[in-house]
């Protein structure tokens, strides 16, 4: 029998694993110009906040040993120019669609919720906590437990949508703040966000990027994000979508033995955006060797020898 793909994240039917990352394949059009975006689990655009956003200086990429750091610093059009010019796009896309969203100050994103909660063609949103806290000096939504719980219960007050908390990994133990968003009201998680980093031109002495620190991205990440996807899936409920670093099937189903429900596809697809091809191809062909029906026969599934 033909093993089945198909996974169920807090309600929404994907006919496979694979999600898009936010901010790493734009809002539609552009991964579309390769291939039907039906071929995916699920679509992730990229973090829209409340009003226009300019983002960081340049450079905003510096490629790294296995990996990219960035500091794009969510350039953003504003949530209204979203509804207007990418959502009627995305509305005619036969994939359930995440909208990830992001704020400034606490109280965006409750008013970003409420204004994205009247429109249609939407399955679930994503609340990115990693980005600074300006009331807060700067720091991380997502490296204070408190703040991540609250601004979870705020978006959960604003709509009916299914609220995603999307984790940073630059904190001391994330299921601090995985028990606290789940506490909250969160119906799944997805982690992780990029890693904080820097990188110096020997030549010149200045930092390669124009934000001087940014966030890496790619396989240098993976095995930090496969232990915090596993800490994670033994602290909360709710279903998970892994991501850090996966280029391959492999790596998919390796998240997937961690404790990932669904796998997040970023940093790969600006060296092959058609990689989800092979991805969900070499799922399928790894379930029918095992003898594998489903993916919750193996969802957190690695063999230990000794008791977790
Ligand atoms: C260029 C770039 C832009 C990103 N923009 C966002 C963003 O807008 N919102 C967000 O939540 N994460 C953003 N991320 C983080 C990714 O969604 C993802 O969590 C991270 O890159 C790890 O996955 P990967 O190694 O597969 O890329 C960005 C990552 C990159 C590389």
């Amino acid at each position: 029998m033909k093993p089945d793909l198909s996974v169920d994240l807090c309600g929404i039917r994907m006919k496979n694993p694979i999600v898009t990352n936010s901010g790493t394949c734009g809002n539609g059009p552009e991964l579309s110009r390769f291939y039907s975006l039906d071929v995916l689990g699920a679509f992730t655009v990229k973090s829209v906040t409340l009003d226009k956003r300019l983002g960081n200086p340049n450079p905003r990429i510096a490629e790294c040993a296995s990996g990219i750091l960035n500091s794009i610093g969510i350039p953003s059009q504003g949530v209204r120019h979203f509804i207007q010019e990418d959502l009627p796009f995305l509305r005619q896309c036969p994939v359930p669609v995440i909208v990830s969203i992001a704020g400034n100050f606490i109280d965006d994103y409750p008013k970003i919720a409420a204004i994205l909660d009247r429109e249609e063609g939407i399955s679930a949103m994503e609340v990115n906590i990693s980005c600074p806290n300006l009331e807060m000096g700067g720091c991380s939504f997502g490296a204070d437990p408190q703040a991540a719980g609250q601004i979870v219960r705020l978006v959960k007050s604003k709509t009916r949508l299914p609220v995603i908390a999307k984790l940073t990994p630059n904190v001391s133990d994330i299921t601090l703040t995985a028990r606290s968003v789940e506490h909250h009201g969160a119906d799944a998680i997805s982690l992780i966000n990029t890693l904080a980093g820097m990188a110096i031109d020997v030549e010149t002495r200045k930092p390669r990027l124009g934000n001087v620190v940014g966030g890496l991205s790619g396989p240098a990440i993976k095995p930090v994000a496969i232990k915090m996807v596993w800490d994670v899936y033994r602290t909360v409920r709710i279903p998970i979508i892994g991501m850090g670093g996966v280029m391959t099937w492999e790596d998919a189903i390796e998240f997937i033995l961690a404790g990932a429900t669904a796998v997040g596809v970023g940093t790969a697809l600006f060296r092959d955006p058609c990689v989800v091809f092979e991805m969900i191809d070499g799922i399928q062909s790894y379930m029918e060797k095992k003898g594998i029906g489903r993916l919750e026969e193996i969802r957190g599934r690695v063999k230990l020898s000794r008791p977790a």
